[in-house]
């Protein structure tokens, strides 16, 4: 099963602050919940991969995050309430291949943190990244690992918009990357 990264980073490739995103986009977080759940499928339902910080970063109410099967991977915890719980990325996507999963999963999104991502981009099953550019520097303790642009191309995504926006003064704009 293919993977696909999704992120937004500011201009100097930094992805959060303090346990927080340095931001706050909601188109950006309308979008991000519409990709992460699309399926063609309606009886299925993709998953969310995620480090355990990420986790953590986002607010008791809003998690398990809806309508999606939230996967976290830590070495340090056994299991998180309300998520599949797992040690490394290729436990996870095993784990994902038992048809109890299987049957009834379309995408798995991977959701950061800078590690995951990491991991994700070089993983053979990677397929694409969205990446949303904040057009200007945050002051950031996490950044987005370098994405080789020679083995990844920019294509078009219907569902992306394609113009550049702006909201409370700041602006951005959508890329998906394809790897080659
Ligand atoms: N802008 C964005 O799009 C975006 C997206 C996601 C997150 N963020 C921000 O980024 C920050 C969190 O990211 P982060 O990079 O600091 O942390 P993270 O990757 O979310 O979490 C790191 C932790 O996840 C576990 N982990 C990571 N990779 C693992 C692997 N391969 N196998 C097993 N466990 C693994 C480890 O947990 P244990 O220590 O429990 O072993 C590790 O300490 C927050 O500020 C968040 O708001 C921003």
């Amino acid at each position: 099963m293919k993977l696909n990264l999704i992120v937004a980073m500011a201009s100097n490739m930094g992805i959060g602050f303090k346990g927080t995103i340095p931001w706050r986009l909601k188109k950006d977080m309308a979008l991000f919940a519409k990709l992460t759940k699309w399926t063609k499928d309606n009886s299925k339902r993709n998953v969310v991969i995620m480090g355990r910080r990420t986790w953590e970063s986002i607010p008791e109410r809003n998690r398990p995050l809806p309508n999606r099967l939230n996967v976290v991977l830590s070495e340090s915890q056994q299991q998180i309430d309300n998520t599949l719980t797992c040690k490394s990325l290729e436990s996870a996507l095993q784990l994902l291949q038992d048809p109890l999963y299987l049957n009834q999963i379309e995408n798995i999104w991977i959701i950061g943190g800078a590690s995951v991502y990491k991991e994700a981009m070089n993983h053979q099953s990677c397929h694409r990244i969205y990446v949303t550019h904040v057009l200007e520097d945050f002051e950031c303790d996490v950044f987005m690992p370098a994405i080789d642009q020679g083995k990844f191309r920019l294509v078009s995504d219907p569902m992306v918009p394609q113009d550049a926006d702006e909201e409370n003064g700041i602006a951005f704009e959508v890329k998906v990357y394809e790897k080659v």
